[in-house]
């Protein structure tokens, strides 16, 4: 194998900005920085279980997606058995790209160079000239695409590239209990409504992961319009209001905003309301019944949502789940995957509304999303200014804060939910993979 040799500057850089976010600081220059991004690419997103897909997005034998674990391209497909098989995106010959569409369906991929043909699953079924050509060299059982190791929870589909990383489940340490939340609204559990929309913006994806990972801190003045139109009930006076909660060395993280006024699960019809209090459990009942907007991050780069808007301002609207992926390109530059999550087990009349509400807020030209990356376009952009090189930001506050005693849910719980508290734990988790130390 090759090693790719590191300059020795960003080391000692990289352990410095640990110590830093230690003390409530984090560099401008990581959200655009060629090193970084190839140290990203090198040592993090090999090492992390990454999100491939929900498992409704290929409910039928054949179903197939092609998503990327760092710059890895990998077909996820069902085969006709049933099960879920990831395979990396190229062909064993000559390394073509094997399945050129982002998803369909197909039980069997045919190289369009040399003609070498793979099952869904992987397996290497058909050789052009195997006879002439190959006289009984080649044993096709050997040169099947390279597979990925997979896990699942509740629906999500999560590849992983080193065998040495724990199970998802390890990996997740408790933040599971929140990601219900979004996935076991009912006993049917989740399902994608639709594609995601998907679209490229000049942005790093960490201010993303860092943003939905509970930044309640730029509602109120990114999306000023939102409450002053009334589409979105919250208020500025009391926006703050809420819970930081955190997997400790994890990195994953959830912002938990509280309005006083907004009803116990406001935003669901009664009977899914009634069936998602059957599925969940007594401390999760309690959370959800307190919780307005649920933010949270899974390390590295997949997010969650939920929140209300309404259609009609100044009324409660329609609670709705956004599960949202940010695929790095190149130093400042993603592509974003965006997914409306729905109750399986909902109204078909209840997952249109809330598919409405999403598509208005958060879908590619959505309301909220507009204002975000509005934003984070120039976040990105002053990150590659030469002055910033050694600017930092702060990050203090919470610094110290007790855990909440009452609050039901696992991790590292604080209040109030203007926070920063889940962002020192997202980029120390963050430093931890790119110094090379993280403890499996
Ligand atoms: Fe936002």
């Amino acid at each position: 194998m090759t090693t790719w040799a590191v300059d020795s500057g960003i080391e000692s850089s990289l352990r410095e900005i640990r110590e830093g976010i230690k003390e409530g600081r984090f560099p401008a220059r990581a959200f655009n920085d060629q090193q970084i991004f190839d140290l990203e690419q090198q040592r993090l997103f090999p090492r992390t279980w990454c999100f491939l897909a929900h498992e409704s997005e290929i409910p039928s034998p054949g179903d197939y997606v092609t998503r990327y674990i760092g710059n890895n391209n990998i077909i996820v497909a069902r085969d006709e058995q049933g099960q879920i098989h990831a395979n990396l995106n190229m062909c064993r010959h000559r390394g073509n790209v094997m399945c050129k569409s982002e998803m369909g369906n197909a039980s069997h991929f045919r190289c369009s160079y040399h003609g070498w043909t793979y099952k869904n699953s992987g397996e290497l079924i058909g050789v052009p000239y195997m006879k002439e050509g190959y006289e009984g060299r080649l044993k096709r059982k050997d040169w099947g695409l390279v597979n990925v190791r997979i896990d699942t929870y509740a629906g999500l589909v999560f590849g992983c590239l080193d065998p040495r990383t724990p199970s998802l489940e390890e990996y997740l340490g408790g933040f599971q209990f929140y990601l219900d939340l979004y996935l076991k609204q009912g006993e049917a559990g989740s399902e994608v409504h639709g594609p995601p929309d998907h679209w490229v913006a000049d942005t790093d994806w960490k201010i993303c992961a860092e943003n939905f990972a509970g930044d309640g801190y730029h509602t109120p003045v990114a999306h000023q319009f939102g409450f002053n139109l009334g589409y979105f009930p919250s208020s500025g006076s009391t926006h703050s209001q809420g819970w930081a909660a955190s997997i400790p060395g994890r990195g994953h993280g959830i912002g938990l905003g509280h309005s006083p006024n907004f009803p116990p699960f406001g935003g669901f019809p009664e009977e899914l309301t009634a069936e998602m209090k059957r599925t969940l459990s007594p401390a999760q009942i309690e959370v959800f019944s307190k919780v307005r907007t649920a933010v949270g991050t899974v390390f590295p780069n997949l997010s969650f949502l939920m929140q209300p808007f309404s259609l009609v301002p100044g009324e409660t609207g329609v609670r709705f789940v956004t599960m949202r992926l940010y695929h790095p390109v190149g130093p400042g530059r993603m592509e974003m995957y965006s997914w409306c999550l729905v109750p399986r087990g909902a109204s078909q009349e209840y997952k249109d509304e809330a598919y409405k509400a999403y598509t208005l807020a958060f879908g590619q030209a959505g309301t909220f999303e507009q204002d975000d990356f509005e934003n984070w376009t120039k976040v990105t952009r002053s990150a590659k200014s030469t002055m910033v090189k050694n600017i930092d930001f702060p990050y203090i506050m919470g610094m110290g804060s007790e855990r909440d005693p009452d609050f039901p849910g696992p991790g590292h719980v604080v209040r109030p939910y203007v926070n920063d508290t889940n962002f020192r734990n997202l980029w120390g988790r963050w430093a931890d993979y790119l110094v090379g130390d993280v403890e499996p």
